[in-house]
């Protein structure tokens, strides 16, 4: 295993992720750790990550020298440099310009770290902040016009540094360098594949569960399917898989999942039909949150409903198998304090058991990232329409029905939505087909139909028709935080505007929301 020593939110997780590419496992450490808990973990190497902090400003993050001296290789990048430089007596001064963005290096001398790379390089750089004097025993073995020490290492000691981001892609040889520290400097193997990584999860979960029972919501999404995937190869039909149907999927996706996971996978499946119930609750409300509250609320009611069922022949459910990935668990805090028990703990508190019941939670993707899980998927076999689902909220469709959600609507909407699929998911493919890679970046990220609560004038054949509006919904974004609306051509606008007016009852109009996020969201509710 290779640590990264965090020292500022987000800059770990990449670093991990091209670790990672290198098919070595790696994991992120808050950078509070100490010498004590390094050595326990005994990691093969170390990397310290850059940060937004000035070393020298009050709070700044350090890390415990001793870190430095256990003997594993370490390799610091920016703030990982500076915070290398100070802990082991060298100085940190500020840069009178700084640099931000590319920057070229010129190197100095041999260093295994940049072994086969040329003598001039792009690197990506970040700083104001800059080490003025390395510390004893370390040579300098790059530089920038404004930067005296651009990288720098002591190879007796195994201890390197650079001032730029070898993790971003804009570093010409980024990822030679990194190839370089782990294979050459560490003599690690990349042995950490998908073949490995499943036979590593099957074996945890069949050492943990041993022979008892696991019960797990299915909602048709990537993270529950692959968990369900994963404990099928592990323990079979000790798994109980419950999905719940709120009717609020899109067209076709009950049964979709339905088939995966009663022909492909050897697992108990529990279809548990809830969509009057989920009718008759939402019927009438209007208010966003409250449906979500509505739709939370009963789920886990029809959960624990088949749950106890279960248990009534004897052969009670010890364990409750959840998708969590690996960026929850460091975003819920769990990383402050480190270790598996106190996620465990965080995540548990989200459950609303009932009174009496309980069960030990099992993640088996608590260590991936979502494109990892994704992987994993499709090495387990799970199809394509599973593997890359877009994302799709909890919720479901009722937030993506204005005002009150009733049958009538549900049905509209589900069959202007899968146009709207069907002509981008086509859309899409053609663009894989024309760039030869499935995430373009002009692919577009997540596209659905919205239906308000209004209705139109408009004239068909003779008549004149007084009919529903469906606000067409597509965007381009790397992770929902922000989103633009993807630049669709004219022509798959206008098949979609006329196949949904031509083909879905009720509708007479389709609109484009031309809205980026911020200030919209990508979800009309
Ligand atoms: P917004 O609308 O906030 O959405 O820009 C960002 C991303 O989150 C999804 N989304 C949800 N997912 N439960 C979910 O599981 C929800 O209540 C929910 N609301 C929004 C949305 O589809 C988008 O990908």
């Amino acid at each position: 295993i290779v640590i990264v020593v965090d020292f500022g939110a987000q800059y770990g997780q990449l670093i991990a992720r091209r670790v990672r590419d290198l098919h070595v496992y790696s994991e992120i450490v808050p950078c509070d750790i100490t010498a004590e808990e390094v050595r326990a973990m005994a990691p093969a190497a170390i990397i310290l990550s850059g940060g937004p902090a000035s070393v020298y400003a009050e709070d700044a993050p350090s890390i415990d020298p001793e870190i430095l001296s256990l003997g594993i290789p370490v390799l610091g990048f920016c703030y990982g440099q500076q915070a290398m430089a100070v802990a082991l007596g060298g100085e940190v001064a500020h840069t009178e310009k700084g640099e931000y963005g590319p920057a070229v290096i010129t190197r100095a001398g041999e260093s295994a770290l940049f072994d086969g790379t040329p003598g001039e390089q792009t690197v990506w750089m970040s700083h104001r902040d800059a080490v003025s004097r390395v510390p004893e025993g370390f040579s300098v073995t790059s530089h920038t016009e404004v930067c005296p020490v651009a990288s720098m290492e002591y190879p007796e000691q195994r201890l390197f540094a650079t001032q730029f981001h070898p993790e971003v892609r804009h570093t010409e040889f980024g990822q030679t360098l990194l190839r370089n520290f782990l294979f050459d400097v560490c003599e690690l193997e990349p042995d950490w594949t998908m073949d490995s990584i499943i036979e590593d999860s099957v074996e945890a979960i069949r050492a943990e569960v041993g022979d008892d029972r696991v019960i797990l919501g299915l909602s048709g999404g990537v993270d529950s399917s692959v968990v369900a995937a994963l404990c099928a190869r592990a323990i079979g039909k000790q798994l109980t898989c419950v999905f719940v149907n709120h009717g609020l999927l899109r067209k076709g996706e009950p049964e979709e999942v339905e088939e995966v996971f009663t022909k492909q996978f050897d697992v108990d499946f529990i279809h548990v039909h809830a969509e009057e119930r989920y009718l008759e609750l939402l019927a009438g409300v209007t208010d966003p949150e409250q449906k979500r509250r509505i739709i939370g609320t009963q789920f886990w009611k029809e959960f624990f409903a088949v749950a106890e069922d279960l248990a009534q022949d004897g052969r009670p459910v010890k364990y409750l198998a959840q998708g969590t990935i690996y960026p929850d668990i460091i975003e819920s805090g769990a990383r402050k304090t480190g270790g598996k028990a106190s996620t465990i703990k965080s995540h548990h508190n989200l459950i609303p058991f009932p009174e009496g019941v309980h069960f030990d939670l099992i993640e088996p993707l608590d260590h991936f990232f979502k494109d990892e899980v994704r992987a994993l998927g499709t090495a387990l076999g799970l199809p394509d329409y599973i593997v890359h689902r877009q994302p799709f909220p909890g919720p479901g469709l009722a937030i993506r029905i204005i005002g009150d959600v009733d049958a009538e609507k549900l049905n509209i909407l589900k069959n202007a939505d899968a146009i709207v699929r069907a002509e981008l998911d086509a859309y899409n493919e053609r663009l894989f087909a024309e760039t030869g890679e499935r995430n373009s970046e002009h692919a577009v990220w997540q596209y659905f139909a919205v239906l308000p609560d209004i209705k139109s004038v408009g004239v068909m054949g003779d008549e004149r028709t007084y009919a529903r509006p469906v606000i067409l919904r597509a965007v381009e974004s790397s992770d929902a935080m922000t989103a633009d609306w993807a630049r669709l051509p004219y022509d798959v606008l206008a098949r979609i505007s006329g196949r949904i007016v031509a083909e879905v009852p009720g509708v007479n109009r389709v609109v484009y929301d031309i809205t980026s996020k911020p200030p919209a969201t990508i979800e009309w509710e």
